[in-house]
């Protein structure tokens, strides 16, 4: 006997400007009031006031707390919890990237639970279903808008923990490419990266099945054909379409089949000089799966037969798994999110430090192969 359980998003709307339509959605429930969470740039783009007027079109009144951190933290929580109550919020509308999703999350999970972000460590822990989220993405790469994901950050123990739980799920995932056509080229590369980690940590993850492999795959094919466009012609609908059904994808995979130990490393560095989450994935990536190949070489070959089927005849698996690295490698030069981790400030003496906190983390449990302390470090050592 076999036992996958799947999880998904209630209801996800797709297409060039579908937000307009996402009052029809919320007419449907007896909202009163939204606690709208995001950040900054969302609000000062008008990305936050689009949404809004849709609020306002089904009559549903809001309050916005704004002031979530790229890497979302314990205190963006409380404060953003505060705000929900102090308005008497009874759902909650989250708008950006994965951080306005998790930070949103984790507010939604504590307004119905109680307790604080560190009681739901771990898989499945609330009783309760958080309030409605109703999420609407603005990057191309998390896939929090549909997974039961959410992390959040502790600014003064320096950690940054992973939470799954089926209770955190958003009632309304709203993937509207319009919205992710003011992406500047950085955040469009780094964020779409994180897409494709998603789906290659999910490929060979441990606890994956059929259906996330073949949802992987798709990504990966996704991302290979559109993330290059989208960096290069940022205006380009298609491309952005394409990079936005990329993310849903990878993130309905991962969201079920698991990440490794790309992301249990990357939340270390992240955790610790506060660095962009797509782009620690993407210098990781190539690094970690050279290091898999001694469990996983059968599973990366068929990645690299996938996305070089003419090279793939007569060829072994350890040279198909080397040449879907190298593809992985070629991408992310492309689109400049090759680069060294020296350059982004991460220091040496801390490898050690990085390297334990990289076991403890949940998502490394997923990986085909446990590694030692030295191994996370030698990989560290390999792009620093
Ligand atoms: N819950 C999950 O399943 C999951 C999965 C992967 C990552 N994450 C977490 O998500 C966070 C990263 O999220 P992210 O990569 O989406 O970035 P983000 O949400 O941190 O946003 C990064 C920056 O992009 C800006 N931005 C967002 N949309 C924009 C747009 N359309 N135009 C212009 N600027 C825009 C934001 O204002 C912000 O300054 C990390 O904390 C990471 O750990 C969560
Ligand atoms: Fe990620």
């Amino acid at each position: 006997m076999a036992v996958y359980k799947y999880f998904g998003p209630g209801c996800s709307m797709f297409g060039y400007g579908c937000v307009e339509g996402l009052g029809e959605e919320l007419s449907r429930r007896a909202y009163e009031k939204a606690l709208v969470v995001t950040d900054k740039s969302i609000v000062e783009l008008g990305i936050a006031a689009k949404i809004i007027s849709v609020l306002d079109g089904a009559g549903i009144g809001h309050a916005i707390f704004s002031e979530v951190k790229p890497n979302p933290t314990v205190a963006n929580v409380k404060a953003g919890l505060a705000l929900l109550k102090a308005e008497g919020c009874d759902f909650i509308v989250t708008i950006g990237g994965g951080s306005s999703h998790d930070c949103g999350k984790a507010i939604g999970i504590l307004a119905a639970n109680g307790g604080e972000v560190e009681d739901y460590k771990g898989v499945d822990k609330s009783a309760k279903k958080s309030l409605d989220i109703v999420a609407v993405n603005t990057t191309a790469g998390t896939g929090s808008e549909c997974t039961r994901a959410y992390v959040i950050s502790d600014e003064e123990k320096r950690t940054k923990t992973g939470i799954k739980d089926r209770n955190a799920l958003a009632t309304i995932a709203v993937n509207d490419h319009s919205l992710m056509m003011s992406l500047p080229k950085k955040l469009t590369a780094a964020t779409g990266m994180d897409a494709l980690v998603h789906a290659v940590e999910c490929y060979i993850s441990k606890n994956g099945f059929m259906l996330t492999s073949e949802l992987a795959l798709a990504a990966i094919r996704c991302v290979f054909s559109w993330l290059p466009e989208a960096v290069r012609s940022p205006s380009n609908e298609r491309a952005r379409e394409g990079m936005a059904v990329a993310e849903y994808l990878a993130g309905l995979a991962f969201g079920n089949g698991g990440v490794g130990m790309v992301h249990a490393t990357s939340h270390q560095l992240s955790a610790i000089y506060d660095l962009p989450h797509g782009l620690c994935n993407a210098i990781l990536l190539p690094p970690v799966m050279r290091f898999n190949k001694r469990a996983a070489a059968g599973k990366l070959a068929e990645i690299g037969r996938f996305l070089r089927p003419l090279e793939a005849e007569g060829k072994d698996d350890e040279t198909m798994a080397d040449l879907a690295i190298a593809e992985f490698e070629r991408l992310s030069a492309e689109i400049g999110t090759l680069v060294r981790l020296r350059t982004l400030g991460v220091k040496e003496e801390d490898f050690g430090l990085l390297a334990e906190k990289a076991l403890m983390d949940g998502s490394m449990g997923n990986n085909p192969v446990q590694p030692t302390v030295q191994d996370v470090m030698d990989v560290l050592a390999s792009v620093y």
